[in-house]
């Protein structure tokens, strides 16, 4: 049984990280800006009251890492974080700050902020959902910048963590392009089956594979 954070749990991806993880006996924490707005969550809160607590939470709050350390207070370690809350939004200035610190910022000042739990794990592990489109190498078809530079953003500051924080598994995913608010009904991988795939990748995942870029499918990608 692991003691498992995951943050952007309302819906999409998230939200079927979490349901999974619940499903397999962890103990996880989900992070919501909005938990009371997600009839999903309730629904796994009522399913799973033992297994499950919901903060209620924006990871760009700069005071979340306290918040957090305080409401895991009763955890003997953190085995593993699952950075997951992003946003695709437009290249606008403010969309651009939005971006960065909801994609790349956040999630990485949150992993310091959690080090001292995670150091507590016999096999702690940090996991970033990225995407495809951060890699620079696989940029055939230009736009999205402010979201492509992001993530690009994040695999720089993962691989960096990796080599600094060298006790710490941290792992970069693309999950695929998944049917949710943000990949679009047109898009061709079921929740379930990205989440799936995350976390066998994840769950098997030991130190020799800290730093790299992989699908949900454990495909390496370019930087
Ligand atoms: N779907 C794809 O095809 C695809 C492809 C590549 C990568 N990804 C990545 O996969 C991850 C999940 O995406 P998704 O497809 O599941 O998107 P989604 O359906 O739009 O869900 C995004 C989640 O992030 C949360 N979130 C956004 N900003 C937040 C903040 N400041 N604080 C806390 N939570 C926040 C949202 O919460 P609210 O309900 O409060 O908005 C929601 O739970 C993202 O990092 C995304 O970039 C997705």
């Amino acid at each position: 049984m692991n003691h498992i954070l995951i943050t952007g749990v309302s819906r999409g991806i998230g939200l079927e990280l979490l349901s999974q993880s619940l499903a397999k006996g962890d103990q996880v924490c989900g992070v919501a800006r909005a938990p009371e707005e997600s009839s999903e969550l309730s629904a796994l809160q009522k399913k799973y009251p033992e297994q499950l607590m919901i903060v209620k939470g924006d990871v760009n709050d700069p005071e979340l890492g306290k918040k957090m350390l305080s409401a895991l207070s009763l955890w003997k370690s953190l085995d593993l974080v699952i950075h997951n809350a992003g946003v695709y939004l437009s290249d606008s200035r403010e969309d651009f700050q939005k971006t960065f610190l909801t994609n790349s910022v956040s999630p990485y000042l949150l992993t310091l902020d959690l080090l001292p739990l995670l150091k507590k794990s016999s096999l702690p592990r940090a996991a970033f959902i990225s995407s495809q489109m951060g890699s620079v190498g696989e940029n055939s078809s230009g736009g999205n910048v402010s979201y492509r530079s992001s993530k690009a953003a994040l695999n720089m500051m993962v691989k960096s963590l990796s080599i600094d924080e060298s006790w710490l598994t941290s792992l970069i995913f693309h999950p695929g392009w998944v049917k949710t608010r943000m990949g679009g009904g047109g898009a061709p991988v079921n929740p379930p089956d990205s989440a799936k795939g995350l976390l066998n990748l994840i769950h098997e995942s030991g130190k020799k594979d800290s730093g790299t870029f992989r699908t949900f499918q454990g495909k390496i990608l370019p930087w």
